[in-house]
């Protein structure tokens, strides 16, 4: 049996503005997908998906994690027609949109085949196939999920044309943070859709937006390179205002938000593709991540007590 995983993660700066080009930072969360693969006799593949879910992910997400198992497929030169396979999904990260449950399950699957068939794949291939499964879910992934789902760790990720640049971020240790669950299920393809045809409408306005979320990235990496943990949280309220600009907040992720600031929370935001999934609050220190996870669980909302920067 083929065994693997992928990393769960949150996007602290700029998701759909790296789709465009610009920088972004995201850090794996202390939750992981696990996947297996198990050769069978016959032909086709069996799923068996018995990972967490937010109600109604799966059977939403049914035919895109159909879609994304034939683009993995077919990348892999594996021919379902001749073979059989039993795959089975598990692990603690939640089935949830916002903390990369598709990427992470494709880096999972990715490896698994790469086990059971002895395909040696490296960290590199790995993400290569998982970023072909991405497309089933995302349309046009800019390439950080499979990236963050892959490597782990806290990354600077941009996409320069075909190509993607990844570097390494370090903290000086790790850091509390809660994320709190809308309970929403979100179709990234037509959200990241939804930004591209507002931003050829008003292509002034969203100039002027991307330009300062260009520089916010920056600026933060800078401050969280240097541990100054409560500009990154400034910084993280800035990026949910661009975010609230370009129409991927919702109602329900904005209270969340405010519910965390005003719990103590040094900053907080939506995460991930929006309109639903999970909102990220900067909680350093197990006494305020445990006030601003009680406060959304007070308001009948899921959180998540994770770290960043493990
Ligand atoms: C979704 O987790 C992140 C987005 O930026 C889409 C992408 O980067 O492909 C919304």
């Amino acid at each position: 049996m083929g065994i693997g995983i992928g990393f769960g993660k949150v996007i602290l700066f700029n998701e759909h503005f790296v789709v465009y080009g610009l920088p972004a930072i995201a850090s794996a969360i202390g939750a992981k997908t696990t996947a297996s693969v198990e050769r069978r006799p016959g032909s086709g593949v069996e799923l068996i998906d018995n990972r967490r879910e937010t109600k109604g992910y799966k059977s939403e997400k049914f035919d895109q994690q159909k879609e994304s198992l034939d683009l993995m497929l077919k990348f892999m030169n594996i021919d379902i027609t001749r073979n059989a396979f039993k795959i089975t999904l598990a692990g603690d990260l939640i089935a949830a949109s916002g903390v990369g449950a598709s990427a992470a399950s494709c880096a999972a699957i990715a490896r698994a085949f790469s086990g059971e068939l002895s395909l040696n794949y490296s960290d590199d291939k790995v993400n290569e196939v998982a970023y072909e499964g991405e497309k089933g879910y995302h349309g046009t992934p800019s390439g950080i999920d499979n990236t963050a789902a892959t490597f782990g760790g806290l990354i600077w990720y941009k996409r320069e044309g075909s190509s993607q640049l990844m570097e390494r971020m370090k903290l000086k240790k790790p850091v509390e943070i809660v994320m709190g669950s809308t309970g929403i299920v979100a179709d990234t393809k037509v959200v990241v859709a939804g930004v591209k045809e507002r931003k050829e409408r008003e292509p002034e306005k969203y100039a002027g937006i991307f330009k300062i979320a260009e520089r916010l990235a920056h600026d933060a990496r800078r401050q969280l390179e240097a541990f100054h943990l409560e500009e990154v949280g400034v910084y993280m309220d800035q990026n949910h205002e661009l975010l609230q600009q370009i129409e991927v907040s919702s109602r329900e992720l904005d209270m969340l938000v405010d519910l965390a600031r005003n719990n103590g929370a040094f900053g907080a935001k939506m995460t991930g593709t929006g309109r639903g999934g999970y909102m990220v609050g900067l909680t350093p220190g197990r006494d305020l991540q445990e006030r601003v996870a009680q406060a959304i669980e007070k308001k009948g909302f899921q959180a998540l007590r994770t770290t960043i920067g493990v």
